[in-house]
């Protein structure tokens, strides 16, 4: 298989002989050798983000999905140069690997920045603004995990105030309002936009605890090996 059709996850690319989703729920703490608090990058592209943020922060274990092959190799290949041992980088599309990768309340952070807006209605189930993402995220984050969401384009980020407060996380900067604090590490795209000026807008959201009564979420009718884009 290749291109869209190509598997989601080679075997030889998962560090650490971390299992593979096909297993459900790799045991992180076997693949990164260690007992920490485990956070999640969904989309980092060219990972300047996961790389500092993994760098800057070795008392915690980071895995990043990322659709584009070459985007992971990348990742993975700078990871190296940097020694860092606390950075995992998975191929695939993150709404179908989550539900395989994370048991409820694993996860200690979420990050998501400048992903796709999707405007067009039939991509609109690739958004990452979207509440069946959140609802699965108030499963997967621990009570107090939080999610930092940036992104470049001012509708997306009232969208995502809008549908992450309605799935129950409680918005860090208060209800409505877009986080202030400039960050400490930047993403790809934002060190850009900090040489060009180009506003970034933030949000910040905290998860109160699990939500109560079962998750209803629908079917994709896609399998988890799916990888939509190279
Ligand atoms: C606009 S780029 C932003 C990259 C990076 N976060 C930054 O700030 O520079 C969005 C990234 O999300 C990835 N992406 C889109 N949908 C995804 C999905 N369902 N699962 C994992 N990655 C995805 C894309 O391949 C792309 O690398």
């Amino acid at each position: 298989m290749a291109g869209k059709d190509a598997r989601a996850l080679d075997p030889a690319s998962l560090a650490h002989g971390c299992a593979l989703p096909s297993e459900v729920f790799p045991d992180w703490k076997a693949c990164f050798g260690r007992s920490a608090p485990l956070e999640l990058e969904i989309g980092p592209g060219h990972g300047h983000f996961a790389l500092d943020h993994a760098a800057g922060n070795p008392f915690l274990d980071l895995v990043c999905i990322e659709t584009r092959r070459v985007d992971c190799e990348l990742i993975r290949e700078r990871a190296r140069e940097r020694g860092l041992a606390n950075l995992i980088v998975l191929q695939g599309d993150a709404k179908l690997l989550l539900p395989r990768l994370f048991p409820p309340g694993s996860l200690s952070g979420l990050h998501v920045q400048f992903p796709d807006p999707w405007w067009k209605r039939r991509h609109r189930k690739r958004r990452m603004v979207d509440a069946e993402l959140a609802l699965r995220m108030r499963t997967l984050l621990r009570p107090g995990g939080a999610v930092d969401f940036r992104t470049d384009v001012p509708a997306y980020a009232q969208a995502a105030l809008g549908v992450w407060e309605e799935t129950g996380f409680e918005n860090a900067a208060g209800k409505g309002k877009l986080w202030t604090d400039p960050p400490e590490v930047l993403s790809t795209r934002e060190r850009r936009y900090l040489v060009t000026g180009q506003p970034v807008f933030r949000a910040r959201f905290v998860n109160p605890g699990p939500p109560e009564g079962e998750l209803a979420l629908s079917a994709t009718g896609r399998d988890w090996t799916d990888v939509r884009r190279k």
